[in-house]
């Protein structure tokens, strides 16, 4: 980590900065926290992995950098070998990725292409199928998002563009992906706490977030009788290259949730774990809110 202070402590707030998005998880300032994750006094510690996901294949979506980083680093902490998706002009952030699966001993196999193309969709779940054997576990991760206040300013091509993006490939990999799965397997959905809120700057955004709540929830619905699990995250703030390249200055300085500062990636991730592993076997349909202290309802 490189910050003077620590990215756990009450008060830390990234330095404004902004990018082209998709955004480098490189350019941030400072480097996210992937492996690290809070103690009690405001400090951090390496990850302590125990053998959770042992020899479990994981796909994840946007596992570049950011949440789906983390995630992926965590996974193979816990013994899993991964495939991540990502755009192509992200191949820096993911070979990053790569590295650091492989510094924990498992493999990590990556897969460059737009997932807004359902057939990209459908030939993720085949590169899964060919290089990992099994998909145990699919975290429908990546999204797109874009700063517009007012509905009349937010274009059509906007709006089919965040949907396109946000919702329609959590089904076309989903749909893919669930023949090849088992009992004990689970797909795990990353949503937003904007979902919760109603967040008015990020309309579309909010409203595709709402949209993959439900269908975590119809999803789960159809799967958990046969023992595939099917939950959401809802994130807060998370400090990651989506920020950086998708919100305004003014946004980021106020980028911080009641805990007093935006999460890590690697808060998240530790949720991911969760849902991926038996420790939340009693948990499907259900939405992790791990969004630094806000009440919702749902
Ligand atoms: N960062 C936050 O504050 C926050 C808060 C709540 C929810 N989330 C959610 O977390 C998830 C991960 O985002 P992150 O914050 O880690 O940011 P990130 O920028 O690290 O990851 C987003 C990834 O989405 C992928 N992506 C975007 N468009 C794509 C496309 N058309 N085809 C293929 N891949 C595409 C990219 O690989 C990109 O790296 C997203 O679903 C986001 O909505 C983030």
């Amino acid at each position: 980590m490189s910050s003077d202070k620590s990215q756990f402590d009450i008060g830390f707030q990234p330095p404004v900065q902004q990018q082209e998005p998709p955004g480098l998880q490189k350019e941030l300032d400072p480097q996210p926290s992937t492996e690290y994750v809070p103690t009690p006094d405001g400090g951090y510690k390496l990850y302590q992995a125990a053998g959770k996901l042992k020899d479990r294949k994981a796909v994840i979506t946007g596992g570049d950098s950011g949440i789906g980083r983390a995630t992926a680093t965590l996974f193979a902490m816990e013994g899993a070998d991964v495939l991540i998706a990502y755009l192509p002009q992200e191949e820096e952030d993911a070979q990053e990725t790569v590295k650091l699966v492989e510094k924990y001993g498992r493999k990590c196999y990556t897969f460059a292409a737009d997932l807004k193309d359902k057939n990209n969709c459908k030939k993720l779940v085949e590169e899964a199928m060919s290089k990992l054997g099994a998909i145990n576990i699919l975290f429908n991760n990546h999204a797109y998002q874009m700063m517009t206040t007012d509905i009349h300013d937010l274009s059509e091509e906007q709006w089919d563009l965040t949907f396109a993006t946000n919702i329609h490939p959590f089904f076309y990999i989903s749909k893919a992906a669930l023949p090849h799965m088992k009992k004990g397997d689970t797909i795990i959905n990353d949503a937003s706490v904007n979902a919760y809120i109603g967040r008015p700057d990020l309309l579309d955004y909010t409203s595709s977030k709402g949209a993959i709540v439900a269908f975590t929830r119809g999803l789960s619905n159809q799967f958990v009788g046969k023992g595939i699990r099917v939950n959401a995250l809802a994130p807060g703030p998370v400090w990651t290259p989506l920020v950086a390249s998708t919100m305004t200055e003014e946004a980021i300085k106020q980028f911080t949730s009641p805990m007093g500062r935006p999460a890590q990636p690697s808060e998240i991730a530790t949720c991911a774990v969760f849902l991926a592993s038996t420790d939340s076997a009693q948990l499907s349909g259900q939405t992790i809110h791990c969004n630094g202290g806000v009440i919702v309802n749902g």
